[in-house]
């Protein structure tokens, strides 16, 4: 049995180690927004964070997040309006929505380590994720309108 923490809430989790964790948060935890879509670290619509870095939940086995922290689209904010989500929303980024969870949580991660990403930052880290609506202009939008209003913030707040 491992135990991570999962949004924050520490996770007893019953099952094979070797069970991907976009199961285990799927089918056990009923954390339906992360999704799947290849199985095989090819599209990213099962991208998670953890120990907040972007991770493929279908190529993480459960074992591998043993005493480590998970977090979901459930968990990236507690009201929804991480400037990523905020930025998504403004700018009407999803079509049909399914890559979606994937493509906010890879670039939630990319401004952690990027807070100000150019045009080659934004490729090099969404390339791994795939959308097949063609929301690629509004992605990055996206991300350098968060990046944006994220500095905003910190520089008001120091
Ligand atoms: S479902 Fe994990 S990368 Fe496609
Ligand atoms: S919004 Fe439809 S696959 Fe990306």
């Amino acid at each position: 049995m491992a135990t991570l923490t999962v949004n924050g809430r520490q996770v007893n989790a019953d099952v094979d180690p070797q069970m991907p964790l976009l199961w285990f948060l799927r089918d056990e935890l009923g954390l339906t927004g992360t999704k799947f879509g290849c199985g095989m670290a090819l599209c990213g619509a099962c991208t998670i964070h953890l120990d907040g870095t972007a991770v493929r939940g279908c190529q993480t086995a459960v074992g591998d997040a043993e005493g480590r922290s998970v977090t979901t689209i459930e968990g990236l904010s507690p009201d929804g309006n991480h400037p990523v989500q905020v930025a998504w929303r403004d700018l009407n980024v999803a079509q049909c929505g399914y890559c979606q969870t994937g493509q906010i949580m890879q670039a939630a991660s990319l401004l952690k380590d990027t807070p100000n990403p150019g045009d080659d930052d934004i490729d090099a880290a969404m390339a791994g994720n795939i959308c097949r609506c063609g929301t690629y202009t509004r992605i990055r939008a996206a991300i350098k309108q968060a990046a944006a209003k994220s500095q905003v913030t910190e520089g008001a707040s120091r």
